[in-house]
């Protein structure tokens, strides 16, 4: 027995040792943790099991035989996170460059598997080479597996991608199908193609920070919901988010204990400026209203005309969709409606409700945004919040003009309570630009053009640059004093705790991707 237990210790230290104490170092050097280290961090300290970690690669070719490594280049294992269970694998770049083979992909999906059926999240840590050269279409299978599994989670168990290095070529589909990306700054990158074939194709000179560093894919494609500043950073980030959502599509989020107390935020009555035009943070209508420090933005660098993300009301973890007057006005474009639209349908796969504050002047116009697909990128936005059947509540804070005013979560598509502040305006469009047409000719007529614009602009803007015409219909249920949105919120979330509805049977539906 003394003997074979030797023989498993053995075992155990190989595998611990990754790819050798030289390759540790070179990680180290580059600015990060090895696969042990970064579990380490992430996981309630002794809560981490490892599954399969003995498992080696069935390659023959290339003398790969003669090289084999425990694990396989990637470690995966299940344990707690603030003691709610995870599943979790960790590529190990200290392996052939993390690089995936046939074995190492089935590591991955055997706690998929485990995830889907106990439900709980699955977060991944890449740094990876991509497919394993040796292995040729075993590692492209490998791959498929992996997104096959990717898709049929969506919705069940929360996932997140972790990007800790290298994501190149098809192996980037995977964290893309994920719900959350995070990416460490100056130490990963991802791109479906890498610089070189971008130069040969092309023509164009850029480096791979450029082409798909966490900056790049944090303002430009949207396709990171985080950046860090390392890797202990973007662990600590994982486990924040994690706190602000549930285990399964079953459950609901974390709750913490909440006495009421301070209600009445008189502050909240001094941020939207006298002048409609001027602009002001809508952050501080978020933080002015939710417990203290518990906004965490996501894609906060992305389509800054809308911003996304959690906090806590009175304890309960709600989702938050606002339109930002700092940004273009806090117009609906392309990116912005994509950008909501995704959010919007995790917090509903996932129960989060949803707090959804409006100001917004319409949709940008222009060739650049026609072209681009406004009309189907905001249809997303519509067809999101239409489909959420989560606990909907809005606040007009000022502007809801158009088309816009339907989007941003109306009564109309199906929001349970609609609050406006009494400086609302709702309207098809703003005062100028609805007197300029439907006065055109009384203007041209008159001896003073201007002076009959500004009186019938008045004269608009007193019928229809308030709450009330909506309020008087129902449309908004209730106008509100700025300070006590809080406890306004607080009742209507409460209220709405239990709230069970039911979407048309139906196969899919079919949204304008
Ligand atoms: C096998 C790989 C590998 C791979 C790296 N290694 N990538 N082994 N398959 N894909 C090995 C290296 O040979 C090396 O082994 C060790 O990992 C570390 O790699 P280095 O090159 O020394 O590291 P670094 O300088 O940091 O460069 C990292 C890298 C580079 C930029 C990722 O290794 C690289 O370009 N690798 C190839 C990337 C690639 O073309 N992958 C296939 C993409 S196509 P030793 O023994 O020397 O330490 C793809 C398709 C997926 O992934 C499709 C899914 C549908």
């Amino acid at each position: 027995m003394k003997d074979k237990l030797e023989v498993l210790q053995n075992k155990i230290a190989e595998a611990k040792l990754g790819g050798g104490l030289d390759r540790i170092e070179k990680q180290h050097e580059k600015g990060k943790l090895t696969a042990y280290e970064r579990i380490h961090y992430l996981m309630d300290e002794g809560s981490f099991e490892e599954v399969g970690m003995l498992v080696t690669h069935r390659s023959v070719d290339f003398g790969m035989e003669k090289q084999q490594f425990y694990g396989d280049g990637v470690v995966t294992g299940y344990g707690t996170i603030n003691g709610r269970l995870v599943y979790v694998f960790a590529q190990d770049f200290t392996i052939f460059g993390g690089s995936l083979s046939e074995t190492h992909a089935e590591k991955i999906c055997k706690i998929m598997d485990l995830a889907m059926k106990n439900g709980a999240p699955v977060i991944g840590l890449n740094d990876s080479g991509g497919a394993r050269i040796q292995e040729g279409v075993k590692s492209l299978g490998g791959y498929a597996d992996i997104f096959y599994r990717n898709v049929l989670a969506s919705g069940v168990v929360p996932q997140i991608s972790a990007i800790m290095g290298p994501c190149a070529g098809g192996a980037v589909y995977s964290p893309a199908i994920t719900d959350f990306t995070i990416m460490v700054e100056g130490t990963s990158y991802m791109f479906v193609t890498g610089p070189n074939v971008v130069k040969t194709v092309t023509n164009e000179a850029v480096t791979s920070e450029e082409l798909g560093g966490a900056s790049a894919h944090s303002t430009k494609s949207g396709v990171t919901h985080l950046t860090s500043a390392n890797d202990i950073d973007c662990i600590e980030k994982i486990k924040k988010l994690l706190s602000y959502i549930p285990q399964n599509c079953e459950d609901e989020a974390p709750k913490l204990p909440y006495e009421m107390g301070d209600e009445i935020r008189e502050q909240l009555a001094d941020i939207v400026p006298e002048n409609a035009n001027q602009p002001y943070d809508i952050r501080e209508v978020i933080e002015g209203s939710m417990d203290d420090n518990s906004f965490f933005e996501i894609h906060e660098n992305y389509a800054e005309n809308i911003v996304v993300g959690f906090a806590r009301l009175a304890g309960r973890s709600i989702g938050i969709v606002a339109n930002q007057p700092t940004n273009l006005a806090g117009v609906l474009d392309v990116n912005s409606s994509k950008k909501g639209a995704r959010f919007v349908r995790f917090c509903d796969c996932f129960n989060i409700p949803l707090l959804v504050l409006v100001d917004v002047p319409g949709f940008l116009p222009g060739t650049d945004q026609e072209w681009n697909g406004i009309i189907v990128n905001g249809a997303k936005l519509l067809y999101a919040f239409s489909e959420a059947t989560v606990p909907r509540v809005t606040l007009i804070t000022r502007k809801a003009y158009g088309g816009a005013y339907d989007v941003m979560n109306s009564k109309h598509i199906g929001a349970d309570l609609n609050f406006a502040w009494p400086t609302a305006e709702i309207a098809v469009m703003g005062a100028k630009g609805a007197s300029e047409i439907i006065f055109r000719k009384e203007i041209k007529k008159a001896d003073d053009p201007m002076a009959i614009l500004a009186e019938k602009e008045a004269e608009y803007a007193e019928k229809f640059a308030n709450p009330y015409s909506a309020t008087a219909r129902g449309f908004v249920d209730e106008v509100i004093h700025p300070k006590d949105t809080r406890r306004k919120l607080i009742k209507a979330f409460a209220m709405l705790e239990n709230k069970s509805d039911q979407l048309p049977r139906k196969k899919h539906g079919n949204i304008p991707l």
